[in-house]
């Protein structure tokens, strides 16, 4: 016996590619098992403006290969209020949905958890190209923003590399240095800046000078968005080293769009299919993740109170690499 017969699903924050993919895994699934599954349009916003619909296999046919979210996503400070989730669960209570798959960061699972207070059984997905949500090794989109990041660099060097130049690149992360630390280590960057990790800009700017000294060619720093702008750490090097001509390169949006690599659709589609089958076995108010290739669930509170561990041994590796 199932514990939910009509679920929905929403995607919410900043959207990441693969979205689709998970949605299209939560509506399969779901109906694979029986249930009537509903979209709703724009978050949080499209609940509270009762904007759902009934949603077929075919509804979400052809998508898992494209970025953005089908759904659309919104944020939404009424749903902040006690008054605004109140709604949210009377909307879904008089249409009989017992159920619902919420894909987002941190703030859209404190909405879940607010949901599921009010008697709704909720299933967080991690869906953001940050990385930052604890109890998860990978969040849906990562990968995908981190590709993005290494072909931009890629391109740079080549440029770089031409006029003995060096490249500062800010990627996002919002508070996060992941998208950073990992593109930075597949791309061979010569230094990696992250908030998890204090740094001397003017000690960067001598090594960097050194090394083009031994007879490197070019030198590319990561900057991740919680350190500060790409453009201050520019002049920041300009300032102490003028002869290493740095140049600024703002990645910005770039790194959400385009279509999510296979491994963030697996994951997606994993994580969907999870969501599912645990609302079915009667869980509640958890968020899904996978850890050291399991699917995992873990309290939702617990994941928004816990600040994700950041990869002290990757980043140590990436500087051993650099030289
Ligand atoms: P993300 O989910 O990517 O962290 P936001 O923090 O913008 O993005 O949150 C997305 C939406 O989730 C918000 O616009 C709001 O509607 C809802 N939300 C955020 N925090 C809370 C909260 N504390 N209680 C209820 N809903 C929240
Ligand atoms: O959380 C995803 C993210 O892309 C962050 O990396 C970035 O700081 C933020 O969203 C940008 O938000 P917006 O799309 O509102 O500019």
């Amino acid at each position: 016996m199932s514990a939910v017969k009509k679920i929905a699903i929403l995607t919410s924050g900043g959207d990441s590619q693969g979205m689709n993919a998970a949605v299209r895994a939560v509506v399969r699934s779901g109906l694979f098992y029986g249930l009537e599954v509903y979209g709703i349009q724009r978050g949080y916003q499209g609940l509270l403006n009762n904007d759902i619909f009934a949603m077929d296999i075919r509804s979400v046919g052809d998508i898992i290969q494209r970025g953005g979210t089908i759904l659309q996503s919104a944020r939404c400070l009424e749903f902040k209020t006690p008054e605004g989730q109140q709604k949210g669960a009377q909307i879904l209570r008089d249409r009989g949905i017992d159920g619902l798959v919420v894909i987002g960061g941190d703030g859209s699972y404190q909405g879940a958890e607010k949901l599921s207070k009010l008697g709704i059984k909720t299933m967080g997905l991690p869906g953001t190209i940050d990385n930052d949500i604890s109890f998860t090794d990978y969040t849906i989109g990562f990968d995908t923003a981190v590709s993005i990041v290494v072909d931009a660099v890629n391109k740079l060097r080549d440029t770089m590399s031409s006029h003995e130049r060096a490249s500062v690149v800010e990627v996002m992360g919002r508070h996060c240095g992941d998208i950073a630390l990992h593109a930075g280590l597949a791309a061979g960057a010569e230094t990696i800046l992250v908030p998890e990790v204090p740094f001397d800009l003017n000690e960067v700017a001598d090594r960097m000078r050194q090394n083009f000294d031994n007879g490197k060619r070019h030198s590319i720093v990561i900057v991740a968005e919680g350190v500060g702008k790409g453009d201050d750490v520019v002049e920041a090097i300009k300032k102490r080293q003028p002869s290493l001509e740095p140049r600024a390169t703002v990645l910005g949006h770039i790194q959400r769009g385009g279509s999510p690599t296979p491994f963030d659709r697996n994951l997606a589609s994993r994580l969907g299919d999870f969501a599912v089958r645990s609302l079915i076995a009667g869980e509640s108010n958890k968020a899904c993740g996978m850890i050291g290739g399991e699917m995992v669930l873990t309290d939702i509170e617990k994941v928004v109170a816990t600040k994700k561990q950041f990869n002290m041994e990757l980043y140590e590796l990436a500087s051993r690499l650099s030289q």
